[in-house]
């Protein structure tokens, strides 16, 4: 990181150059100095691309996503903003998707494997540092994740036959699982943040891949207009009721559970295999990292509903409340907040 200068309006930081930057692409980086820019959470900058907010490296990843990945008809595709489920949603498609390969719960690969080695990002690791993997070998269903906002997808994903998963959750938890797991991984030289503005560039929208409420409308509106190509969850409901919700799922994935397999405990068992208290306890998942610079413990805190109410104050609250209402009043898009054993 190089440190340049004091900036006028945030007096007590330095303003630091953006190391990432300079090791972009030069189109690239071009681009990014000419975009909108705001303080970031764990790099120097934020960067409004394609309205939405996103760190440089990223951006670089996301163009070449865009410009290279070709969607086939059978590729699902899981969406999330970060802090909503992801995890959870890879390690659910996976076990749907691969139930009739790992019959033997004892060897099934997420015993072993973190889920986001198992369904990888596009941004953050298939395209990342100038990468043009070629996936067409894989086979199918490929399973994706991405975090970029359904206007930005590759227009493939758009025009084929694929289907996309989107799971969302509530943003005080949202919120607050993005601020713990932040914290985790801020570098010292971009000073202490404290929740105060953490919350405030939340509710003005600047997080990553934010504003969340763009994020959640450009699925929600989708799963409408195009319910064979877009699912749209809820966290909340998933904890509240996942057996319903897997079945759904799997039906949407094209991997329906047969009446035998109900009946035999399959969707009970995937449910558990994936439950947050399983995987919580795996080795795996309390060492290394699967997704560079994330220690895979950091991905599984609390996982559950209305923890949120442990952080923030009631005005707070009601501040984040007046956003949601004002930017998903209409929509119809709610969402449970609390839950009656929040801790
Ligand atoms: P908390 O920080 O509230 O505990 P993502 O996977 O998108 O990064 O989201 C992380 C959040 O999902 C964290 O929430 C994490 O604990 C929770 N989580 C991880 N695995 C889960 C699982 N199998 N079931 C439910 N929640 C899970």
């Amino acid at each position: 990181m190089i440190i340049t200068q004091f900036t006028k309006d945030h007096s007590s930081m330095r303003e630091v150059v953006d190391e990432e930057v300079e090791k972009l692409r030069p189109e690239c980086k071009q681009l990014i100095l000419s975009l909108p820019k705001e303080r970031g959470w764990r790099t120097p900058h934020l960067y409004l691309y394609q309205n939405f907010w996103c760190q440089p490296k990223e951006i670089q990843a996301i163009i070449s996503t865009q410009q290279h990945f070709r969607a086939t008809d059978t590729d699902i595709i899981l969406a999330t903003i970060p802090k909503s489920g992801t995890t959870w949603l890879k390690a659910l498609a996976f076990s749907i998707v691969h139930r009739k390969r790992f019959t033997l719960p004892e060897k099934h690969p997420l015993l072993t494997s973190n889920p986001h080695d198992l369904v990888p990002f596009l941004e953050y690791k298939l395209y990342a540092n100038n990468q043009q993997p070629d996936l067409s070998g894989l086979p199918s269903p490929r399973i994706f994740a991405t975090h970029v906002p359904f206007a930005s997808l590759p227009e493939s994903m758009k025009m084929s036959n694929c289907r996309i998963v989107y799971i969302c959750r509530n943003p005080f938890d949202t919120f607050i699982s993005s601020w713990h797991f932040l914290l985790n991984v801020r570098p010292q030289n971009l000073g202490p943040s404290s929740i105060e503005e953490g919350f405030d560039m939340f509710c003005k929208g600047v997080i990553g891949f934010g504003p969340f409420w763009d994020h959640m409308l450009g699925y929600w509106e989708e799963s409408f207009e195009s319910p064979h190509k877009v699912l749209f969850l809820k966290y909340e409901d998933m904890k509240e009721d996942i057996t319903f919700h897997l079945k759904r799922l799997a039906k949407f994935l094209g991997f329906p559970f047969t009446l035998e397999e109900e009946r035999e405990g399959v969707v009970e068992e995937i449910s558990r295999l994936c439950s947050f208290e399983t995987l919580k306890e795996l080795e795996v998942n309390n060492t290394g990292k699967s997704i560079a610079n994330f220690e895979n413990k950091s991905l599984f805190r609390k996982g559950g509903v209305g923890d949120w109410v442990n952080h923030l104050t009631p005005l707070m609250g009601e501040q984040l409340s007046k956003v949601m209402e004002e930017k998903l009043g209409r929509s119809g898009l709610t969402f449970k907040v609390f839950c009656k054993d929040t801790k």
